[in-house]
């Protein structure tokens, strides 16, 4: 078990690169499936996972997908990469920095995706010529969405509050859901939808005032 999920693998890379893994244990089955709610029910979708680690996220999204559509899983970590083909030989796993996306998803010729899954910190955002927000934005379809979570004590520090101005600003609608207390430390997923282009945020205030996305049951507005 241990073995097959990793976890021994993922602890030993949280001491090799605390920073870039941010986590000492992978995320709980609980999250995963939160953030895999997402999934569209019907069709061949084109998911894309930033982030993936170890794969919690990862078999969560195989699961909703059952072999369906296409699933990219984009890690910098090689010995990430190495556990997460070996495990999920269906997944197109890719060793590259997050902000490759647009590249590698055009070398793959996928076409726009129908939903980003992150599982990066929040760190990752802070880099980067261009912010990841915006190039995630950049590749989705128009009716496509992002997936992404934060740690629920984080919830009002300084860089989760940064994050979420990124997002309103690259989106025109976020959600947030409610505590999955089952994950250590406890977590919240948010989703993101009507992704806009780089012109329109950089022509849109710091305070955006988009009218929010119908609130679905169980889903608070951010
Ligand atoms: C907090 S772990 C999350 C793993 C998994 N999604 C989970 O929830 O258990 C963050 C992962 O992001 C990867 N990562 C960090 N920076 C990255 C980047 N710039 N591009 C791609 N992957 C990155 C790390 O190697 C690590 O596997």
């Amino acid at each position: 078990m241990v073995e097959r999920t990793g976890h021994a693998l993922f602890v030993r890379e949280f001491f090799r690169h605390p920073v870039r893994t941010a986590s000492l244990v992978p995320s709980s089955p609980a999250l995963a499936e939160r953030m895999a709610d997402v999934v569209p029910a019907t069709g061949h979708p084109v998911v894309v996972e930033l982030g993936p680690g170890t794969g919690a996220f990862t078999h969560a999204l195989q699961e909703r997908l059952g072999g369906r559509g296409r699933h990219v899983a984009i890690d910098l970590n090689p010995r990430m990469t190495g556990h997460l083909a070996r495990r999920f030989p269906g997944v197109e796993v890719v060793e590259d920095s997050a902000d490759a996306l647009p590249r590698i998803l055009a070398e793959r010729g996928t076409g726009p995706a129908d939903l980003v899954v992150s599982g990066l910190p929040f760190t990752v955002f802070e880099t980067g010529e261009r912010p990841l927000v915006e190039t995630i934005a950049s590749v989705l379809a128009p009716d496509g969405a992002y997936t992404q979570f934060s740690y629920s004590w984080t919830r009002w520090a300084a860089p989760a509050r940064r994050q979420r101005a990124r997002v309103r600003a690259s989106f025109a609608h976020v959600e947030t859901g409610r505590t999955v207390w089952r994950n250590f430390p406890p977590a919240f997923v948010y989703v993101a939808s009507g992704p806009r282009s780089s012109a329109e945020v950089t022509a849109a205030a710091p305070t955006s005032t988009s009218a929010p996305a119908p609130a679905a049951a169980g889903v608070l507005p951010l």
